[in-house]
Formats: C-alpha cells, sequence, structure tokens
C-alpha cells in the first residue's frame, strides 16, 4: 500500500489517462489519484465500458485506462471489444460492485491488470495502478515453431479472405510476426484487397521445391505493415497450375523457424496444395454464412477434414450473419452440420464497405463491438492461447499490454 501522496512522480505510464466511471464519487477519487500519480490532464468522464469503447475509437488509445463495468451486462465481452482498440502499450484497470471471484479471474486472465471494487479509496487506486504500471510490457516470447492456421469458405464469397485477413491484422498487433498466404494463384484477393501489389515469385517457389530458401521467400513477400507480409500471385488464367504440394511443404517448413504465425486463405478447389494445408495445419476455421447450401457443404467440408485428420482443431465461423437470404436458424444450422458454431459475425456494411474504401482489414475499420469482439476472440480460439499455459501473456494479454 502508498502510504500519503507521492510528491514530485512522473506519469507513472506514457500516455494519456482515461477513466470511465458511472458515479461521481469514484470519479472524485480517481482523479485524486491519477493525479497524485503525476498525470497532469486526467481525463475522467461519466459511463462505463460502452462509453469507454466510443471514447477510444473517437479519440486516441490512452496509455492507461480505468473503466466502470458496473452497469455491463457482459463486462467479459465489452472488455474483450476494449481490449481490441487498445495497442500493446496500455495499461487497464476495471471497477465494479459485483465481488465475484470468477469474474475476477477471467478480468485478469483477459489481461486486466487488476479488478477493484466499488467504495474505493483514492490510496486503493494508486496502488493498484502503481502494479499496473511496474513492469515493462514484456515482448512475446517466439515460439519454436509457427502455428499455422487454414481458412476455407464452405462457399464463394462468404467472408474467407476478409476474415483470413482480419486474423492475420489481430495477430500481427499482438506482436506476432505473421505471413499470410493466399494459395489461390489465379483468383486471390488479398494483396488487392489491401491495396497493394502480390510479390514476384510465389509461383516459382511452390514449383521448384529445391531452389527454396529464406532469401527467396524473403523475396517473393509483400509487406502489409508492421509484422505482416503476404505471399500470393494474379497468375494469367491461361495458365493451368499443376503444382504439386513439395513446394508448399518446403516453404511452410522454412516459414515455420522464422515467423511466429502462418495463416492460410486457402481456394475452395481441393488441389493437393488444399489438402496439404488442411492436413498440417494447427488450427482450421471453415467460414460459412447461415445459408442452406453453405449448411450442407460446411458438414461436407468438416468429413472432409475429419478423414484427412480425425483430432483436428476445427472452428465453425459464420460470416455475414443476419444479412443473408434464406438464413436458417443457429440451432437448425448447428444441428445440420453435427458442431457447434464456434464464433458468429454479425453482417457489418459499414464494416465492410469501409475496408474496402479505405483498403484495410475489416476488423480495423469496424465499429459493431460485436464484429470486433468475435473477430478478436476467434483470433486467439485459433491461436490456441488456451492451450499454451507456458507463455504466461496471453494473446489478449499482449494487446491490453500486460
Ligand atoms: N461480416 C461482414 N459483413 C458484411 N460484409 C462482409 C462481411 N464479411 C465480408 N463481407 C463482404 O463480403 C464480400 C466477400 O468477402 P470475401 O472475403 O472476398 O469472401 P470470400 O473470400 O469468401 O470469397 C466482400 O465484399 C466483403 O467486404
Ligand atoms: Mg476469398
Amino acid at each position: 500500500m502508498i502510504d500519503g501522496p507521492l510528491a514530485g512522480v512522473t506519469p507513472a505510464s506514457n500516455g494519456q489517462f482515461l477513466a470511465v466511471v458511472n458515479d461521481a464519487i469514484t470519479r472524485e477519487t480517481v482523479k485524486t489519484a491519477a493525479l497524485q500519480m503525476g498525470w497532469q490532464n486526467p481525463k475522467v468522464r461519466e459511463g462505463g465500458a460502452d462509453a469507454a469503447l466510443k471514447l477510444i475509437q473517437s479519440t486516441a488509445v490512452p496509455g492507461f485506462l480505468l473503466v466502470d463495468i458496473s452497469d455491463s451486462d457482459d463486462p467479459l465481452l465489452a472488455m474483450s471489444a476494449l481490449a481490441g482498440f487498445c495497442g500493446g502499450e496500455t495499461h487497464v484497470l476495471a471497477i465494479g460492485m459485483l465481488n465475484d471471484v470468477a469474474l475476477y479471474r477471467r478480468l485478469i486472465e483477459m489481461g486486466v491488470s487488476d479488478y477493484l471494487i466499488k467504495p474505493v479509496s483514492s490510496q486503493a487506486v494508486m496502488a493498484a495502478i502503481q502494479t499496473a504500471t511496474r513492469d515493462e510490457p514484456r515482448p512475446a516470447a517466439r515460439p519454436t515453431s509457427a502455428r499455422q492456421v487454414a481458412m476455407i469458405g464452405a462457399r464463394g464469397g462468404v467472408g474467407t479472405t476478409t476474415i483470413a485477413l482480419s486474423v492475420a491484422w489481430i495477430l500481427s498487433q499482438q506482436q506476432q510476426q505473421v505471413v499470410l498466404v493466399d494459395l489461390d494463384l489465379h483468383f486471390g484477393s488479398l494483396a488487392l484487397s489491401l491495396d497493394i501489389e502480390p510479390g514476384r515469385g510465389f509461383r516459382e517457389i511452390l514449383g521448384s521445391p529445391d531452389r527454396i530458401d529464406s532469401l527467396l521467400i524473403g523475396a517473393a513477400m509483400t509487406s502489409a505493415g508492421d509484422r505482416l507480409r503476404i505471399l500470393g500471385a494474379e497468375e494469367p488464367l491461361e495458365d493451368t497450375l499443376n503444382l504439386g504440394n513439395d513446394g508448399l511443404a518446403t516453404l511452410l517448413t522454412d516459414l515455420t523457424t522464422s515467423v511466429d504465425c502462418i495463416v492460410v486463405d486457402l481456394p475452395r478447389s481441393l488441389g493437393p496444395m488444399t489438402r496439404h494445408v488442411l492436413g498440417v495445419a494447427d488450427a482450421i476455421g471453415i467460414v460459412t454464412d447461415l445459408s442452406l447450401p453453405a449448411m450442407r457443404d460446411t458438414q461436407r467440408l468438416i468429413g472432409l477434414i475429419k478423414a484427412i485428420r480425425e483430432n483436428a482443431r476445427l472452428f465453425v465461423i459464420v460470416n455475414r450473419m443476419g444479412g443473408v437470404a434464406g438464413e436458417v436458424s443457429r440451432a437448425d444450422f448447428e444441428r445440420g452440420i453435427g458442431a457447434k458454431i464456434a464464433y458468429a459475425i454479425p453482417f457489418d456494411a459499414k464494416a465492410a464497405v469501409a475496408a474496402a474504401e479505405r483498403a484495410k482489414p475489416l476488423v480495423e475499420v469496424a465499429r459493431q463491438p460485436k464484429t470486433v469482439s468475435e473477430l478478436h476472440g476467434l483470433a486467439v480460439g485459433l491461436l490456441g492461447a488456451e492451450e499454451k499455459p507456458a507463455s504466461p501473456p496471453t494473446l489478449l494479454r499482449r494487446i491490453l499490454g500486460k
């Protein structure tokens, strides 16, 4: 515990202090604490997690964020949506009314530094700020071998490329070195959706396994931002591509030693390369909408993947939910495919338009909390962070900067 005000302390963390708190008394307490911890102009606003999200979207991401979750229907969902907008440096404290150990644990697992229960003293808030900002953000540990994630669409146009790109972008934001591979050499649209040229040489790499080395791979990749690179092609439609899977296998093996994560956007043509990826990926996402044809093909894809690998980690991802003609209900869909839907991303026309206009990943421009939180949940789920207790900073922890 800290006794008395701290004289002459420098701001405990870089950047703005933002607190969004429901009641006036706690706002006053928090403001006093922030001033005493050295912030010149702490921003203390009225509201809860939703208001905090709006503020962060419309202004800047703060270095320190204190959020009142006492009015949230689903505090965990609200906090994960917030996480989506915070860079790696933001320290987050939650405050609420519920004395609930399970909630506390989930928040801590998510990367929230502490959960304080009202009423609070400014001493308690100061102590929590000090603990939260004491240790520097830890750099992500590089796994010995990259995680390989595959995305395949049950139908064309369901949003497979959109989701693969968003997932790759989220992971790159979380300090992972990511390579996004577009295996549709004729019609791939990944690079196009970011308004960049697909690099040259990808087809050659796939076609000549014995020539592959890290230099060649590096030259074929196009940078799509910090820690995110793309491998793709735009081969002439006249060309028949009879590439086996040797080149791809060699490429993936090489990449697994040099990056943290490989995300593959698979075409629906089930050639040798697609089958190879389905056989080796650590996690596979089947992207679908809730239409009847997509239901049938999701079920068939699950069958195919299980036949290739019985214990594959499979995720059924519904996209464009609520926006497709002739949707079946979620329960009927799950019954039809004989599996659970893992994530459901709403039909978000605004986000899709903004993404296309600005040539950005959908998740970067999305404003609907559900769109953002489902995509973040998906990125974490695909990587299987919950299965790797050996690396303490979970993904959300990294987003939240703890
Ligand atoms: N959640 C969503 N809400 C609304 N439109 C979406 C959503 N996800 C993707 N889209 C749009 O759907 C179209 C097809 O997406 P795309 O990712 O190219 O599909 P696929 O790779 O499955 O063919 C694009 O115009 C994209 O902007
Ligand atoms: Mg596509």
